[in-house]
């Protein structure tokens, strides 16, 4: 499993929400860091579960802002956003329930949901940050 970076060209110009996203992808790493070769650190749960917390707060922020922006997206955007933290509430689940199995598939999911959603649906809304500032 290869760790995430953030790079400039994921940059939607906002450097709260950039940080933000820097903070997704190091959470991210951590836990891949802690899940390998099919072992996995007891301290997974936790990482989970502080993962899940900051994508709440993160969306939440992002979401205030592209109302404050008025994105016509913002509705597309937040359900995206939603079924995130449902499939992660339920991969949290299973994991805090001893079910090991599912940390592979639940690392593949979380890292190919944030590599797409930061790299095409938040730019997307960075032509609109830039027109307002
Ligand atoms: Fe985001
Ligand atoms: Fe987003």
């Amino acid at each position: 499993m290869s760790f995430l970076q953030w790079t400039e060209d994921l940059s939607v110009d906002n450097i709260v929400i950039d940080n933000q996203h820097r903070e997704l992808f190091d959470l991210t790493n951590n836990l891949i860091h802690e899940c390998k070769d099919d072992k996995c650190s007891p301290l997974i749960g936790e990482t989970l579960s502080d993962l899940l917390k900051y994508a709440k707060k993160h969306f939440k922020e992002e979401e205030k802002l592209l109302r404050e922006i008025k994105y016509p997206k913002l509705e597309e955007h937040e359900k995206m956003h939603i079924d995130f933290i449902f499939k992660i509430a339920m991969f949290c689940k299973d994991v805090l329930n001893g079910k090991s199995s599912v940390v592979e598939e639940m690392i593949a999911y979380l890292t190919d949901w944030l590599i797409n959603h930061t790299s095409s649906a938040d730019l997307d809304f960075k032509n609109y940050i830039n027109q307002v500032a």
